[in-house]
């Protein structure tokens, strides 16, 4: 993955000063060992599910569902699945029903996923499902060590794995939350997590990410009041679910009182996609506010040969310039374009990521460089990355009404 800054931060005191920071959290924050993991257990526990199964169901939501999607709708236009992944993560009864009728009970697992236990819309999806298909052993449930979810299942004779304790939601993907779904799927979660493993050595043994995660972070944080709006602008359909799981990593993250003053702080994700928003959010970013910083995500190579043909529309022949031009060239010229139109703004802080393609080990690249890049922005803006009491107090509220079933 090459990352090309359009902005320069150089104070190496503050780079320092993150870098030495994220070193010493390694030591308590669990998500940067997940690439050095031992996956066996996982791919065995594979294994033990019958090749009957053709769907498996993520019942799950927030940091149990977005990793998963993120990775399986990013590979799945370039890879023949095993089977088929659906996510029931909502209490909308339109999306459940809708749901149901893609599935078959009789052939597909369910995967219970919930850190803490206690999430009102996993249980009350889990409870509608469960009622349908009674069978326990349709199920495995994934949980932190010794919560109340864990004691149930285990009451049920229903299979149980953990998440580390000290890996948040958001921060789990490459742990079982993720890496269970995707590898039932078919997906290689070695090749996922060597992508992160190699991202990781390259920002912790003084590689090439280290000085651009640093310079980036610190550009971010030191201008966190004015560029308060970070977007992504993805040029494939297939980084849709991404920009979702970044946009909940991002806020959920950074959006905080700040540990050591009065007030609040927070940088705002916002996913676009290319070229499609190119035909909307582009104009707010090229004459709005100057208030946003863009980061362009493109695909080096599709792997893909579709082709506009060789056609003169009569009337239209200016566009005869179409002609024989491949689709993924054209939507890199799209991407080439708009980046050159903005950096002649002059005052829009931009980057590009490019991936060589869609492979397993570039959005595990991809992933293990947001997740850095937030614990680096988190640090410097002086917040707690790791904790969400704004989401906390939300669950919190509603099972008070619930309890008075107001
Ligand atoms: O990142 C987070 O902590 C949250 O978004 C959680 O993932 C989300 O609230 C779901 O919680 P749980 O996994 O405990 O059901």
């Amino acid at each position: 993955m090459i990352n090309t800054l359009y902005f320069t931060f150089t104070d190496k005191a503050i780079q320092k000063k993150a870098f030495d920071a994220i070193v010493k959290e390694q030591e308590h924050i669990g998500y940067y060992n997940l690439p050095d993991q031992d996956i066996a257990p996982i791919l065995e526990y594979c294994s033990t599910i019958s090749e009957a199964i053709d769907t498996i169901a993520v019942i799950g939501i927030g940091g149990s569902s977005l990793g998963a999607k993120a990775v399986y709708e990013f590979i799945r236009p370039n890879k023949s699945m095993k089977r088929k992944l659906y996510f029931f993560e909502s209490t909308d009864p339109v999306n459940i029903t809708t749901l149901l009728e893609k599935i078959d009970l009789s052939r597909t697992h369910f995967l219970v996923i919930s850190k803490s236990g206690s999430t009102v819309e996993t249980f009350s999806v889990y409870k509608y499902l469960y009622a349908l298909q009674t069978d326990i052993s349709s199920f495995t449930f994934i949980t932190d060590p010794g919560s109340a979810l864990e004691n149930y299942a285990h009451e049920a004779g229903a299979s149980v794995l953990h998440l580390p304790k000290n890996v948040g939601g958001r921060f789990s993907v490459l742990s079982t939350v993720g890496l269970l779904p995707l590898a039932l799927c078919g997906i290689d979660i070695k090749a996922l997590l060597e992508g992160a493993k190699g991202l990781k050595e390259s920002f912790f043994n003084d590689g090439y990410m280290k000085g651009i995660l640093l310079e980036k972070a610190s550009f971010y944080a030191k201008h966190h009041a004015q560029y308060h709006i970070n977007c992504i602008f993805a040029y494939s359909e297939s980084l849709k679910y991404f920009c979702e799981w970044y946009v909940q990593l991002w806020g959920e993250s950074l959006g905080k009182h700040q540990r050591h003053s009065a007030f609040n702080v927070g940088l705002t994700p916002i996913g676009l996609i290319g070229p499609k928003d190119q035909h909307s959010f582009l104009q707010l970013i090229m004459e709005g506010t100057r208030d946003k910083s863009v980061t362009f995500i493109k695909i080096e190579d599709f792997q893909d040969t579709l082709t506009i043909p060789n056609v003169s529309l009569p009337h239209m022949e200016a566009l005869d310039m179409l002609n024989d031009l491949p689709f993924a060239k054209l939507i890199n010229m799209q991407c080439d374009s708009v980046i050159e139109a903005l950096h002649e703004q002059n005052d829009i802080p931009l980057d590009t990521l490019t991936l060589s393609n869609i492979s397993e080990s570039n959005i595990g690249a991809l992933i293990f460089y947001y997740e850095l890049l937030t614990s680096l922005v988190g640090e410097l803006i002086d917040v707690n990355t790791y904790d969400q009491p704004g989401v906390e107090a939300g669950k919190v509220i509603l099972k008070k009404k619930l309890s008075q079933k107001m």
